[in-house]
Parts: C-alpha cells; sequence; structure tokens
C-alpha cells in the first residue's frame, strides 16, 4: 500500500518517491537490503517528518532524494521529471555543517550559489539576504571559529536557503544542538515558515525527536527498521504554535509512540513483502548497558507507576528521548522483563522481582533470563563448555553472524552479548585479546 504517497493529490506532488529500494553490497558480496518499497510524496506548502530509528535508512533516502546516490530500484520523480543526479532546486541541512574554515560566513553561504552562474552583485545580495533572514545579520565577515554552534548551524541554513529550494531535505538538522539553541532554531525556523518569508516550496524534515516531529511537521512518516520502509502516516492538524503540554500535542506524540513500538504488522501487501522472521542467533541485538536496563526496571516499577507506564512519560521522567528509550525497552521485552505494547510498558513477574532484588540475585536473575531467551549468549556460553580450553575468539562468533546480518549489526551484537554475559557472569571477555573464555564466571 503506498500508504505516503496516496494522501497527496497528484496534481500538488512536488515530489514523488516510488518503490525505491536501496541495497549495499557486502564484502561477501552478499546484499544488505537498506531501503525497500519506499513510496511518500510531498506537495508544496507542508512540512512532513520522516521519523525512524537509527540505521533504518533515512539518510540514504535524503540522498537518494536529492539525487546524491542512485537508488538500486524505483524512482525519485522531481517536478514530474526523474531524478538523476544532483538536482538543482533540492537542498539539504545536514547534522552539522561542514563550513570551510578559511571562508567568512557570507563566503559559506555563497557557496551555495556558486553553480547557478549569478553576476557577482545577484550572488552577494541573495546571500546577504539569506544571512539575514536566519538571523545571522552583523556576522557577514566572521569565520567560523568566531561562531557558536547554533550559530553555525544558522549559516548551512544559509547555504541551504540561499538556493531558494523547492525541497528543503534536513537531516536531523537540530540534534548537534543543545537543548535550549535547538529550541530557539526550530522556533525561528517556524516563525519565517509561518510568515511565509522562507524561499521554500516543501521540507522533509528528518528526524528521532518525536517531541520536534509533532511541533514542526503537517504529517508524520513512520519509517521500519530492517529494511526501511514508510509503514504509516499520521496527520498533524493542530494550530501553531504548539505548545509542548497542550493536551492535543500529548495524544498526538502518545500516538507517535504506540506506532512506533508497535511489532511488525502482517503486511497488507501480502506475502512478497514479507520479512522473514529472524530466531536463533541470527536476531540482531541492540547493545542497551545493563544499568539502563536495570533503571528503566527501577523507575517502571516504582511509584507512581507500580510496574506500568507510559511510555512518553517515562522518557520525559528519565530524560531521554523516545529513540533512545525504545531500545532498553524492546530488550527488556526480548529477555521477557517487560512487555511494550500500546505505548505502554508492563513490567513481567520476573521484571517486578528484579527490581526489589539485591545485586547478586539480580545477576542471577538476570543470567537464567539471558540464557533462555537470547539465543546469542545461550550460544557463546554452549561453545565455551564444549571446548577443552573453554576459550574462543570474538572472531569466531562474528564470521558467523555474519551469514546472517551485516557487519555493524553482528559487531554490535556481540558487544551486547559481552556486556550482558558479563554482568550475569556466564563468561568473561578479554577485550585486549578478544577472546572469550569461562575464567572468571563460576
Ligand atoms: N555507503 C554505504 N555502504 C554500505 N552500507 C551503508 C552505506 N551507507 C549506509 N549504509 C548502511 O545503511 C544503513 C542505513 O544507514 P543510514 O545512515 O541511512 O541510516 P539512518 O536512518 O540515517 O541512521 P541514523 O539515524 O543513525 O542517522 C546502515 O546499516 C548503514 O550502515
Ligand atoms: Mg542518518
Amino acid at each position: 500500500m503506498n500508504v505516503a504517497a496516496h494522501s497527496v493529490p497528484a496534481s500538488a506532488r512536488l515530489l514523488e518517491v516510488h518503490s525505491l529500494g536501496k541495497s549495499f553490497f557486502k564484502p561477501d558480496g552478499d546484499a544488505l537490503v537498506v531501503l525497500e518499497e519506499v513510496n511518500l510524496a510531498l506537495a508544496r506548502g507542508e512540512i512532513v517528518g520522516l521519523l525512524g530509528r537509527s540505521g533504518s535508512g533515512k539518510s540514504t533516502l535524503l540522498r537518494l532524494i536529492a539525487g546524491l546516490d542512485a537508488p538500486s530500484r524505483g524512482m525519485v520523480r522531481y517536478m514530474g521529471a526523474p531524478v538523476d543526479g544532483p538536482a538543482p532546486g533540492i537542498s539539504m541541512v545536514f547534522q552539522g555543517f561542514a563550513l570551510f574554515p578559511w571562508l567568512t560566513v557570507l563566503g559559506n553561504v555563497q557557496l551555495g550559489l556558486e553553480a547557478m552562474g549569478l553576476p557577482e552583485a545577484e550572488l552577494r545580495k541573495r546571500s546577504l539576504a539569506a544571512i539575514d533572514l536566519i538571523g545571522l545579520d552583523g556576522y557577514e565577515s566572521a569565520y567560523p571559529r568566531e561562531l557558536s554552534g547554533g550559530m553555525r548551524q544558522r549559516v548551512g541554513f544559509a547555504r541551504a536557503l540561499v538556493v531558494h529550494p523547492n525541497i528543503l531535505l534536513m537531516d536531523e538538522p537540530f540534534s548537534a544542538l543543545d537543548v535550549l539553541t535547538a529550541e530557539t532554531l526550530r522556533n525561528d525556523f517556524l516563525d519565517l515558515w509561518g510568515r511565509g518569508e522562507l524561499p521554500i516550496g516543501a521540507v522533509l524534515l528528518v528526524t528521532h525527536n518525536i517531541e520536534e516531529a509533532v511541533q514542526m511537521c503537517d504529517r508524520l512518516l513512520i519509517f521500519s527498521t530492517h529494511p526501511g520502509r514508510v509503514v504509516s502516516e499520521i496527520p498533524v492538524d493542530l494550530p501553531h504554535p504548539r505548545e509542548p503540554f497542550d493536551p492535543h500535542v500529548r495524544a498526538l506524540v502518545d500516538r507517535v509512540y504506540v506506532e512506533m513500538t508497535a511489532r511488525p504488522r502482517q503486511s497488507r501487501e501480502g506475502a512478497r513483502a514479507e520479512r522473514p522472521v529472524m530466531v536463533g542467533i541470527g536476531t540482531p541485538l541492540e547493545h542497551v548497558s545493563t544499568n539502563l536496563l536495570a533503571g528503566l526496571l527501577e523507575a517502571v516499577s516504582e511509584p507512581p507507576y507500580g510496574g506500568r507506564a507510559d511510555l512518553p512519560a517515562i522518557a520525559h521522567a528519565l530524560h531521554m528521548e523516545g529513540d533512545d528509550l525504545f531500545p532498553v525497552a524492546e530488550t527488556l521485552q526480548l529477555l521477557r522483563f517487560a512487555e511494550v505494547e500500546g505505548g505502554d510498558i508492563r513490567l513481567t513477574e520476573a521484571g517486578l522481582t528484579f527490581a526489589r532484588s539485591d545485586t547478586d540475585e539480580r545477576k542471577a536473575l538476570f543470567a537464567q533470563h539471558l540464557m533462555a531467551h537470547v539465543p546469542l549468549a545461550a550460544h557463546v556460553r554452549r561453545v565455551l563448555d564444549e571446548r577443552s580450553s573453554h576459550r574462543a575468539p570474538k572472531s569466531r562468533f562474528l564470521d558467523e553472524l555474519e551469514d546472517h546480518m551485516a557487519e555493524e549489526a553482528a559487531e554490535q551484537s556481540l558487544r551486547a552479548v559481552i556486556s550482558w554475559g558479563r554482568y550475569a557472569e556466564i563468561f568473561a571477555y578479554d577485550d585486549q585479546r578478544q577472546v572469550f573464555s569461562l575464567e572468571n564466571p563460576a
């Protein structure tokens, strides 16, 4: 189903992404499917948010849309024409800007226009206007090293705006800034947008910050992982400015949490799009520290929650963004210490017991659940038990895992199992020699 593409009437579409797919090839020749069947459309005048987990392929998608990389399947259409190279009229704002240190603010902004072959006077006029618009008036001749992080990011915005892009792609543009600076820049951006002062047709904003997405966007697209595709669309029909504690804003934030923690649903496209369910050691694990796992169990077990909590509420209480919280909640679910459903987390009996126990009891309970519910941990332990040396190099498991997943995911899964196994004392791991052993455990 073309969820996101069908909600924009064909005549209004500035940009269309059709059945887009992207695979990268691993050194062994196997394909890593990053994007599959991505469909979306952007209409003039809208800010659309794309929310997805780390590694789901959001940046890859933006690069394909901007024509900076070629898709493996499907196509991108911009104003009706296929995109097959860097598209004029589409510009990008990144998380951190590589400003040229030897160029002034004006010089850095003018770079955005260089390819357009404008007369010198026009170049200067437009650049100064962009600098002014984004609140850097008076800093034209400053060098990047003289600017704060927030101001440098403003230069990045000015460089993207100066071309008067029809489509502005923003890849987590506020995530490298401190909370207050991000807030100010977001508000300034929305203010200019609301007054129609930005020379932009439409915006596609990639973020993992749910609150930010709800504050800024007219429509949200939720992106799945492995592979990345648009799995649902949420319209945001709320007037601006949107206050963080407005009940309508809260309700929407809740809804996004529910969508983002939903278990993969039966695909409506039938078996073709169905992903094989990975079981056993082939399940990629997120590297979540046992401190975080214990911290969340404790927080949810205590008043006012008493074993069940609303995910946005607990994220707020723990000063975490949803994106940081999901892997923790999901790992607790994997270990059967909690259930995540409908945007809530509910501790199981074992989870409650863990929260009430002392350190040794916790370790014993964790070990039991780790061996029972994380096949990779049990597998490592079995291999060590079976070898007379009770030792095995990390590479032995890495090679095995790479038959099931990308190198990065294999590394991450092993790192997870190493830290959990050490905590549970089911095996030891020597960081320097990169060797597992049964040396310390009882
Ligand atoms: N050029 C490349 N070669 C091989 N793999 C790549 C390449 N670019 C991206 N990938 C892989 O594609 C996947 C998606 O990466 P991408 O950067 O698009 O994700 P993302 O959603 O933007 O993540 P984040 O939220 O962390 O920014 C990752 O597993 C990454 O390792
Ligand atoms: Mg990214």
